[in-house]
């Protein structure tokens, strides 16, 4: 399969495509931002690890029954994955009570939550991605009922399989963003990433932060923490 030209540079990967219309190439950068764009930086080594540790845990899924848009590592920082139609939709599920629920809500972060949350918020930079609910996504048509029905319990499911994951590495899952995208032969797939750019992870031991918190309050130690959640996942 040949790479062909750049269909799209986001805040951290850009995305080729490839020969085949039904593949295309994504690109980890080290590039981090926040606040929706408006903090910048970089964090050294991270396109690698969120590719590898993307994979692994997509990989993990799949196996499990979750269906994902992952087809191959083709490097450090590249892998093939199906094209999608994303559906314009951040998934958020929550276990714990941290960032912008804390805030909404006058609640401590490390609340523990007495069931999981799920969140949507619409995808669009301009207006800073803003929360909605599902009779906000059928009224504007970005998903069809049994879409949202099927995207709810894979997240459920998602979540489920990740705390059980991480819970031996001594690691917290606290939040996490996914999305989801449609094939197209019109099948519904995780896409995206899963990674410390997309997910609280503290030590359940220390509650210390190992995620891009770290990054967006300036608390330091950003690369040590990828690298920390990196050799706690792959052993690297
Ligand atoms: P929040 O508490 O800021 O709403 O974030 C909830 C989770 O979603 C957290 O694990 C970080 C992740 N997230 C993203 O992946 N992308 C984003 O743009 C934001 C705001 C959060
Ligand atoms: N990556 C997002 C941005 O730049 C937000 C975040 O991860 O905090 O806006």
């Amino acid at each position: 399969m040949k790479k062909l030209e750049q269909l799209y540079e986001g805040k951290a990967k850009k995305v080729f495509a490839m020969d085949d219309p039904n593949v295309v190439l994504v690109s980890y950068k080290d590039d981090a931002t926040a606040f929706n764009g408006l903090k910048k930086g970089t964090i050294e080594g991270k396109g690698a690890i969120n590719n590898r540790m993307t994979n692994f845990l997509m990989q993990m899924l799949e196996k499990n029954g979750v269906p994902t848009h992952f087809i191959e590592e083709i490097s450090d920082r590249e892998t093939l994955v199906k094209k999608v139609n994303i559906v314009p939709l951040e998934v958020i599920v929550r276990n714990v009570a941290a960032g912008s629920l804390s805030k909404r809500l006058g609640l401590p972060e490390g609340t523990p939550l007495r069931r999981t949350v799920l969140e949507y918020c619409y995808k669009n930079d301009e207006l800073g991605d803003p929360m909605v609910n599902e009779y906000h996504i059928a009224a504007m048509g970005w998903a069809d009922d049994q879409t949202m029905k099927d995207i709810a319990a894979y997240a459920l499911k998602i979540n489920d399989l990740l705390i059980q994951y991480f819970r031996p590495l001594n690691i917290d899952l606290i939040d996490f963003k996914l999305e989801f995208g449609i094939t197209n032969d019109g099948q519904l797939v995780l896409a995206d990433e899963i990674s410390p750019d997309t997910c609280r992870f503290w030590d359940s031991r220390t509650h210390e932060k190992l995620d891009k918190d770290r990054f967006r309050r300036d608390l330091g130690g950003v690369e040590e923490a990828y690298q920390e959640i990196s050799h706690r996942l792959l052993g690297e």
